[in-house]
């Protein structure tokens, strides 16, 4: 089931004026962003303006200094230390980290496990659910993704878009709230691309949440129902992609998708 059981009617994901840096660079500066259950929120932006770190803050792989994050209507919870402030509840960290699965540019599949295994792995040890039932599910997963056949095959005996519909179908296993994706196809060759957009495709028409960096200006057309352009670590203009791409009205976006073509 897409998203879960949950549906509070809050927003899945809710950035509140979010700050970030690395020593005195501030990378991300004041951003917000808010994910309802449904939405495609496509981040898009030049090299540097910080779109990795912005969805690695969401998922709290990186702290950022300042601004609220609230995942389905709850809070994280931080506390002050010297220098900053850090999570302060393990177990909330934990929780949020596998309600939001992310897919990284360059699968992160475990060399030494199977592609089911790659799949079932979390919800075995991390869920504990039991492996007979994941096992069926991560094999239908594998099949929704098209790759059913290459279930007992190890990463690397893979096409890079095969392993990264693997990785898409790991994360899917993890019945995850909301999916983030930091430029799922940009490591792949244009035939293999096509294969995991198309994946993308059908989990956006699914209404599954997603959050998703890309440099391929015609997925986020397609999938985006809200567009962000990030530029220097702030929103330099956002909208429907209608608005964004047909009605640009910032000049540094206009000069950006004028680069992408
Ligand atoms: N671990 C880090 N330590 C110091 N600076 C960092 C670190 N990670 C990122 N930065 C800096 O933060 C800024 C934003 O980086 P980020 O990776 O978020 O950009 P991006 O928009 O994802 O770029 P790209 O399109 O190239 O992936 C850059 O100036 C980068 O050099
Ligand atoms: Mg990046």
């Amino acid at each position: 089931m897409p998203d879960g059981n949950k549906d509070t009617g809050n927003p899945v994901i809710q950035l509140r004026d979010i700050h970030k840096a690395y020593g005195d660079i501030e990378v991300i500066k004041g951003v917000d962003l808010t994910a309802h259950r449904g939405d495609v929120v496509v981040l898009i932006g030049s090299s540097g303006s910080g779109k990795s770190t912005l969805l690695r803050c969401i998922n709290l792989l990186e702290t950022s200094q300042a601004g609220e994050i609230t995942i389905h209507g709850e809070d994280v919870s931080w506390k002050n230390k010297a220098g900053g402030r850090v999570t302060s509840d393990p177990d909330q960290v934990r929780r949020f980290r596998t309600e939001l699965s992310m897919v990284f540019q360059q699968f992160n599949l475990w060399a030494h496990l199977t592609i089911l295994e790659n799949v079932i792995e979390a919800p075995v040890t991390v869920l504990g659910k039991n492996r007979d039932e994941v096992e069926e599910s991560g094999r239908a997963l594998l099949s929704k993704v098209g790759i059913a056949d290459q279930a007992d095959k190890y990463p690397s005996q893979l096409s890079g878009g095969q392993q990264q519909r693997a990785a898409i179908a790991r994360a899917l296993c993890m019945e995850p709230q909301a999916m983030l994706f930091d430029e799922p196809t940009s490591a792949l060759d244009p035939e293999t691309e096509a294969e995991v957009v198309q994946v993308i495709q059908t989990l956006a028409a699914e209404g599954r949440t997603m959050v998703l960096v890309t440099h391929d200006m015609k997925m986020a057309r397609d999938v985006a129902s809200h567009v962000i352009f990030l530029h220097q670590g702030k929103i330099e203009e956002e909208g429907p992609p209608s608005e964004v791409f047909g009605n640009t009205k910032s000049e540094r976006l206009k000069q950006f998708l004028s680069s992408t073509h």
